[in-house]
């Protein structure tokens, strides 16, 4: 079976990361998104709320039922040798994107050889969108249709609501 592993920190998931989920899934017999940590970021949503958001934007999605979407705040590739996967997946919006994301492949192959990263590259249409867009959006109460699902806009105009 051939597995793959999408991590991010989807704090929270886009319509970007959704339309990688779906286009990776197609490509693999199972797919495991894990929301992980970025020391780099702090946290709007919890871990357990970043991985619930993915779970309900996800559902009624087609494409989707090989899907499985879980977290972990260890390594990346500690996750990566427990589950068993050779294959990391990970979204690439724009040339500024190309830099890092290289650096951490290159990280995460010298940790445990044999670990590769595949590069689905983003639809035009969906390269501008970020979780850092989002959030700021959502702080000046901007609409979010178009960035996020309809469960993560909820979520977040309640949180706001709430002066979270
Ligand atoms: O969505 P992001 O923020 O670009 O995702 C980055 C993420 C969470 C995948 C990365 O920070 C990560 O792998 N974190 C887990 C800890 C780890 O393994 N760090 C070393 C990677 S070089």
């Amino acid at each position: 079976m051939k597995t793959a592993l999408y991590p991010g920190s989807f704090d929270p998931v886009t319509l970007g990361h959704l339309d990688i989920i779906q286009r990776a899934a197609a490509q693999f017999d199972w797919l495991i998104v894990c929301v992980m940590v970025n020391s780099e970021k702090r946290g709007f949503f919890d871990h357990r709320e970043r991985a619930e958001l993915i779970r309900r934007s996800l559902s009624g999605m087609a494409g989707v039922d090989n899907v499985e979407v879980d977290f972990t705040d260890g390594l990346l590739v500690d996750y990566a040798a427990r589950r068993q996967v050779e294959c990391i997946v990970k979204g690439l919006r724009r040339v500024a994107d190309f830099e890092a994301e290289m650096q951490m492949a290159d990280v995460n192959r010298r940790l445990r050889g044999g670990v590769d990263t595949l590069f689905l590259t983003a639809r035009p249409e969906l390269a501008h969108i970020s979780s850092t867009i989002v959030r700021e959006l959502a702080r000046y109460g901007a609409p979010l249709e178009g960035y996020v699902s309809d469960a993560v806009a909820q979520d977040i105009y309640r949180r706001m609501k709430q002066g979270k």
